[in-house]
């Protein structure tokens, strides 16, 4: 999604946008641009596409001036041109806006505009904003945005300046992320905190329907009612990890953060196994013994990546808690009105802890009285903060549009959680330390499993052409498969499917022909033989078949095309090894289809928007 980067203080402005544009680059956008002041004159420059072109112009044009706002922008309203990109303007070049999120209402406004005479120069829903707030500003630019925003329906996040107020940077959000950085020589307003690193160690969040204006080094926030609201200042610095958003010797960051996953998966264990009371231990959960052990249900809500990890987590609680769990699409969850009764927790799994439909079923759910849980990656997000408890990945920040270590790490963090309710109930210590041991094994495993990549790589060099997957698993490795399947159409552009094995017979069979590999998740394990008759199913109809099974598995190789092998680890987690290749599958593929990876066309890292 779009980012925003405003910066106000001792310091030029544009090299300081630019530095937190280019942290914010991962999140996908087709065009940028900034404005900065010197006096009372303003200093814009947008373009459209990447960053670097934006870089070039402002190289040529310099723009001079120790305050200034900026923004990558993903095409909502309007195509990815100069004159749509970000920053707007008003008529009287006055008031200048960068805005996050969608302005619903934004047609009947801009018709009324328009009518009393405004001339528009973009396609967007932003512009009218511009004119608005340039519309009510008598001198007060804080009071002309609050005015202004009373009229818009829909979402923003949204950063303000105005030529007659040098210096100020005037910012409001409802429904998109914005926060203030706090550092040694100025105030930042960003869209996300990893704009800040290297900059700012301390931030301040901003919650929906506030108001915040920064000059200089002062900043303030007040409520709807222009009422002043305090506010927490936090020191995130351990988070901003600035070397982890660097892509070091790597070709691309989804290939960096698929090898980080023995060490992501390490960070999300540490200090959470006790083996002394032989389950893990939560700091944030906010949940007691006695409250876990009146759960009756667990609704697992969330999106794409997370949406499969929430699956794996449903046979986790199941297995290792006796624990009902429904997993439902958020997008889906958040419209329902399903009976639930008292004692269900809502847990909503996301990396970004910005996705606006998670965030949204985590309010209503809220908003219904329930328990809400959250596990989630980039500390101090919305969802993060929202949620009534919650466990943080630790796995420093996810760059690559396409989930690999959240994933394992959300899985492992479910696999800890499931424990540690499981010991609440029926797990013995003897149980609970053998589940424990089993955990601890898991990086090593991983990084076994990473060592199949030359052999992956050769893989792909015979599929890169197919233009259908099936990606088939039963069990545990049922939603692996539907994970293996979005990671491989979300890079390469293949149309990929994943199917419960089983219930290949019931339709898809009828896409099996020589030219459609199926990919089988058939490591050792109780279901084993079922899955050799669903891969004998599809030879038989000359079906490639790729199989991920457990070293020197003869019976496997006898009938695949190709195999895989991935370490022997206990079936509740075979999700997570199994992962490891077919995220190097996907990447392989992609990179042989030129497919860029770390930003995949139409995709953004975090969908802030419905
Ligand atoms: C996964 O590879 C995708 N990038 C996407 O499905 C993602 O998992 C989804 O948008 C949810 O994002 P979140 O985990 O940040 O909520």
């Amino acid at each position: 999604m779009c980012g925003i980067v405003g910066f106000t203080g001792r310091r030029e402005a544009s090299p300081v946008l630019m530095a937190g544009l280019r942290r914010l680059e991962y999140r996908g956008y087709d065009s940028a641009g900034m404005i900065t002041g010197t006096g009372n004159e303003l200093h814009l420059r947008k373009k459209s596409g990447k960053l670097a072109e934006l870089g070039k112009l402002v190289a040529m044009h310099p723009a001079p001036g120790c305050y200034g706002i900026s923004h990558t922008r993903w095409a909502t309203h309007g195509g990815a041109t100069d004159r749509n990109a970000h920053p707007h303007m008003d008529s009287t070049g006055n008031i200048a806006v960068v805005h996050n999120g969608v302005i619903e209402n934004f047609s009947p406004l801009k018709q009324q505009l328009q009518s009393q005479g405004v001339k528009f120069r973009s396609d967007t829903d932003t512009e009218v904003l511009a004119h608005l707030i340039g519309r009510y500003y008598h001198g007060d630019l804080a009071g002309a945005v609050r005015q202004a925003l009373t009229f818009v329906k829909g979402t923003y996040g949204i950063a303000v300046m105005s030529k007659q107020e040098p210096g100020v940077i005037v910012g409001a959000r409802l429904g998109s992320p914005l926060v203030i950085g706090v550092g040694a020589d100025g105030t930042f307003l960003a869209s996300d905190a990893n704009a800040l690193a290297g900059y700012a160690d301390k931030v301040v969040y901003l919650n929906d329907r506030q108001l915040c204006t920064l000059s200089g080094e002062e900043w303030d926030i007040r409520d709807q009612d222009m009422s002043p609201v305090s506010a927490s200042v936090h020191d995130i610095g351990q988070y901003l990890g600035d070397g982890d958003a660097e892509i070091g010797d790597y070709p691309h960051f989804m290939l960096k953060e698929i090898y980080e996953q023995p060490d992501t998966v390490a960070n999300a264990m540490r200090g959470r196994l006790a083996d002394g009371d032989a389950t893990a231990h939560f700091g944030g959960l906010n949940l007691t013994a006695q409250q876990l052990r009146q759960i009756d249900r667990i609704i697992i809500t969330g999106c794409g990546t997370s949406y499969h990890a929430g699956l794996v987590g449903e046979y986790l609680f199941e297995e290792l808690a006796r624990l009902p769990v429904e997993v439902e699409f958020a997008s889906e969850f958040r419209y329902r009105n399903p009976p639930i009764d008292r004692n269900t927790v809502v847990l909503a799994i996301t990396q970004s802890g910005e996705t606006a439909d998670t965030l949204a079923a985590l309010r209503e759910s809220k908003r219904m009285g329930h328990t809400t849980l959250a596990i989630c990656n980039v500390v101090g997000s919305s969802i993060a903060r929202e949620a009534c408890g919650g466990v943080y990945l630790h796995a420093g920040p996810e760059i690559g549009v396409a989930s690999t270590k959240a994933f394992t790490s959300q899985v492992t963090v479910l696999a800890m959680l499931a424990l540690y309710i499981g010991r609440t109930r029926h797990l013995s210590s003897i149980q609970g330390q053998r589940i424990i041991d089993e955990l601890r094994a898991l990086p090593d495993a991983i990084r076994q499993a990473l060592t199949c990549h030359d052999h992956v790589k050769r893989i792909a060099e015979k599929y890169a052409e197919a233009n259908n997957v099936l990606y088939l698993g039963r069990q545990f490795l049922y939603p692996a498969a539907l994970e293996g399947a979005l990671k491989l159409k979300e890079i390469s552009y293949i149309h990929a499917e994943g199917y419960a094995a089983a219930e290949m017979k019931h339709g898809p069979i009828a896409l099996v022909d020589e030219h459609t590999p199926s990919v089988f998740l058939v490591p050792r394990g109780n279901v084993f033989d079922k899955v050799m008759s669903n891969m004998q199913e599809i030879k038989a109809r000359r079906g490639p078949v790729i199989a991920v099974c457990s070293p020197g598995d003869r019976e496997v190789a006898a009938v695949a095309d190709d195999v895989i092998p991935v370490p022997d680890v206990p079936e509740y987690l075979q999700p997570i090894v199994s992962a490891i290749p077919l995220q190097l599958l996907a990447y392989e593929i992609a990179v042989l289809r030129g497919c860029d990876v770390d930003k995949p066309r139409n995709l953004a890292k975090s969908v802030t928007v419905e």
